[in-house]
């Protein structure tokens, strides 16, 4: 699945019948905001309300969203919101794996178009889709850096609609966002990302050089150290996030775990 812009997605989701759910759909829910938002919100599945408005986050859990959004520093229309599954599961229930399966191809098609710098993840089956088999209880409020992206795992807004203490969790790992934001431009700036990706580049090409040289070696030939360790982008970039932690918007006592 490849589309040139977000418009042909949502022209092609709206007819989609790759899983069950279109049967149940009133409207496909694909997602709306910033077409070049710097931060995508991704949540569960359309409950009721979404699948009337074909709108994602518009119920009681969308007004949470909202006061989180602000408090990460945005507008509502400044980010992109989206959804692991575009169609409403029947009664609220949760999304099966093939629907989720069914619909992944939208979500990377959206991720890819968009090209976010923070991608936060509400709620367990959001978070599965980028972290291996980790407990949200563990791991929400604590991001995770792949090359120049930040997967940032939050529990969903709705669980704060049974659970007051809940709201707290959240509003304070959305405090978090703004923080990360500098930091990933505070890496930018210093070219960090530039220095990582060529180092890369670099250790790839000695591992294929290897590799080869492992194919055509003599019997008997013996290969000493096969491991570049590179270490010298991970104490830069310990450097810089110290650097950030000391700074005034420190949110965690300069221990946020970051990246
Ligand atoms: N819950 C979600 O996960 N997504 C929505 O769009 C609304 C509620």
């Amino acid at each position: 699945m490849h589309f040139d812009n977000l418009a042909d997605l949502v022209t092609q989701a709206k007819n989609c019948t790759r899983c069950g759910l279109c049967q149940y759909r009133t409207q496909v829910v694909c997602g709306e905001g910033d077409d070049n938002a710097r931060v995508m919100f991704i949540g569960e599945g359309p409950g009721q309300r979404e699948d009337e408005l074909g709108r994602p986050f518009v119920g009681a859990a969308g007004k949470f969203l909202d006061e989180l959004i602000t408090v990460a520093g945005f507008l509502r229309q400044e980010v992109y919101i989206a959804n692991v599954v575009k169609c409403r599961p029947p009664q609220n229930r949760d999304p099966y794996p093939e629907e989720i399966t069914a619909c992944r191809d939208y979500l990377n098609e959206q991720i890819r178009l968009i090209n976010p710098q923070i991608i936060v993840t509400l709620g367990r089956f959001s978070m599965a889709m980028f972290f291996d088999k980790d407990l949200i209880s563990a791991i929400h409020g604590i991001p995770k850096r792949v090359g120049r992206v930040v997967y940032y795992p939050m529990y969903h807004p709705a669980a704060a609609l049974y659970n007051g203490s809940m709201r707290e969790v959240l509003l304070k790992d959305a405090k978090k966002i703004p923080l990360i934001i500098k930091k990933l431009n505070k890496m930018e700036q210093e070219g960090f990302f530039a220095k990582e990706e060529l180092e890369n580049e670099q250790r790839k090409f000695e591992q294929e050089n290897l590799q080869k040289a492992l194919e055509i070696a003599p019997s008997g030939f013996k290969v000493v150290d096969a491991d570049v360790a590179v270490t010298l982008h991970n104490t830069q970039e310990k450097d810089i996030i110290a650097k950030t932690d000391s700074s005034e918007n420190n949110l965690n006592g300069g221990q946020l775990p970051l990246f």
